[in-house]
């Protein structure tokens, strides 16, 4: 199963994230610190009930979009994790915009691309410090994840549609590539992973897979990353997905 040390996981406060959360912070041997971030901690019941029976829990206030806060957003994790970095990244925060030809505005693909492009890359660079210095532990490795999907697969498009979401997904992915071919030198691995079509909010009820069940097979695939995965979009249980 995967190892971390301390851990990093956006939009916590329901669906994958949330789960990532729940899982990750009973992991053995247990993380030190898993720092759960959401945009408004007051509302994030769930998450408030797992920090009430979980020391190794934090949880920090953070608007993915929110770019003029990143360094105090630094500040504040670096303070919560100090020399022992941070050995794991999760850019789970997204959003879901399936908008036709006739419907996408200026907005949505701006929006999109904010949240589900611009916040991961901009989180990595912020956090490179943390990553960099993480790493004390044996055993445990760097990893950057970005949530990916399979309809940012241009080879498997057949369908059309979904402009906002698929184009912003399918720039993640080079994102990935580029940071997965610069970091390789620092021993940080970065990878897109899908995590098959999930019963959350934006899943949906008619969604096939439990969340419970989708996150215990990305953790299991994930802790299986190597230079050979490394910079691809692999699908949850560790089939890689053509661009
Ligand atoms: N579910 C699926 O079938 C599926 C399939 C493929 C990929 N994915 C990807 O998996 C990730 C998680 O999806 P999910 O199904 O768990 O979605 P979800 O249930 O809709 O949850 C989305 C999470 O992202 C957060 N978020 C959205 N905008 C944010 C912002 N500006 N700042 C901070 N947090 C923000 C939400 O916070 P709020 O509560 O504050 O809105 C929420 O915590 C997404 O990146 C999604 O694209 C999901």
């Amino acid at each position: 199963m995967l190892r971390t040390t301390c851990c990093l996981i956006t939009g916590a406060n329901r669906g994958i994230g949330l789960e990532f959360v729940r899982q990750i912070i009973n992991l053995n041997p247990k993380p030190i610190n898993v720092i759960a971030t959401c945009r408004n901690p007051d509302k994030a019941e769930e998450l408030r009930k797992l920090k009430s029976s979980s020391t190794n829990l934090h949880i920090v206030q953070l608007d993915v979009r929110d770019f003029p806060n990143y360094d105090k957003f630094y500040s504040q994790v670096n303070s919560i994790v100090g020399s022992n970095g941070l050995d794991l990244l999760i850019n789970n925060a997204g959003i879901a915009q399936f908008k036709t030809l006739n419907q996408v505005t200026p907005t949505d693909m701006l929006e999109s691309y904010e949240v589900n492009t611009v916040a991961p890359l901009l989180l990595t660079k912020t956090f490179l410090p943390l990553l960099k210095s993480s790493g004390k532990d044996e055993g445990s490795t760097k990893l950057i994840v970005n949530m990916g999907t399979t309809v940012a697969s241009i080879e498997q498009n057949n369908q059309g549609g979904m402009y906002p979401y698929r184009a912003s997904k399918v720039a993640l992915n080079m994102i990935s590539r580029s940071v997965a071919t610069d970091l390789a030198k620092e021993g940080i691995l970065c990878v897109s992973i899908n995590p098959g079509w999930v019963k959350t909010d934006m899943g949906g009820k008619k969604a096939p897979m439990a969340v419970d069940q989708s996150v215990t097979k990305m953790l299991k695939t994930l802790s299986l990353v190597d230079k050979n995965s490394n910079g691809k979009m692999i699908n949850f249980d560790g089939k890689i997905i053509p661009w």
